[in-house]
């Protein structure tokens, strides 16, 4: 069985994927942290982000214990990823690793922006998830005052919505949802109405119903 869940960044999707994984008992792929090792790469080689050969070369020879997941977590990181995202051979390169975790028994939950769509068009079920730039600016925020830094909202903000810019309307793999992926807006859902949710979608794909 595959999940594949997709949506813009801080829809929720990572929270909803790791939950969905232990409600089942399953995999849980973030492949977002490809990408982000990918981009951490080409910034410690000192090379620009929009140098494709530096790119091309970290995503074919990729290693997932590289980095440790923490490092891969800032906002640095997450532009970088998706500069290197648009490259289509980076994410030749990273089809193989993906597609066969997506055949992990008894199964698999894999988050992203394109593992509906291009990754595993075959999931039984797809879901993807939204909420308005505003509200998953503010969750950033909040995240990053947690952390106890000073935090300047409207860049979050702007930075939100560049990336969103680049990854919808690039010509490789652009997020959007699957022609059969079930909708799921976050905007004014807690984290566990939105699993409550989420989980509802799966069980009602599995009994062959259409979800609400
Ligand atoms: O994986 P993605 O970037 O889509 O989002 P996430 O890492 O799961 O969630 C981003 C932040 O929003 C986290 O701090 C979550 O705790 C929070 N969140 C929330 O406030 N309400 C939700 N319904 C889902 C996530
Ligand atoms: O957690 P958040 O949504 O903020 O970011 P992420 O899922 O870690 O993804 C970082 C970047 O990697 C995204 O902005 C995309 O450009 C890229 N990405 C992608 O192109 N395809 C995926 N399946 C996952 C991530």
């Amino acid at each position: 069985m595959i999940i594949a869940i997709d949506g813009p960044a801080a829809s929720g999707k990572g929270t909803l994927a790791k939950r969905i994984a232990v409600h089942y008992g399953f995999r849980h792929l973030d492949s977002g942290l490809l990408y982000r090792g990918v981009g951490m790469a080409v910034i410690l080689s000192g090379g620009a982000l929009h140098d494709k050969s530096a790119a091309i070369a970290a995503a074919q020879a990729y290693d997932p214990g590289r980095f440790p997941e923490d490092d891969l977590k800032s906002d640095e990181v997450a532009k970088a990823a998706s500069i290197v995202a648009a490259i289509p051979e980076v994410r030749t390169a990273l089809i193989a690793l993906q597609r066969s975790f997506a055949q992990s028994k008894p199964g698999a939950v894999i988050d992203g922006r394109d593992i509906g769509t291009v990754i595993a068009p075959e999931a039984e079920v797809k879901i993807y998830v939204t909420a308005t730039a505003e509200e998953r600016a503010g969750r950033r925020v909040r995240e990053l005052q947690g952390r106890g830094g000073l935090v300047d909202a409207a860049a979050v903000l702007a930075d939100i919505k560049a990336r969103d810019e680049r990854d919808m309307n690039r010509a490789v793999a652009p997020l959007k949802p699957a022609p059969d992926a079930v909708l799921l807006d976050t905007t004014y859902l807690g984290i566990d109405a939105a699993v409550r949710a989420a989980i509802d979608i799966v069980e009602a794909v599995r009994a062959g119903r259409r979800p609400a």
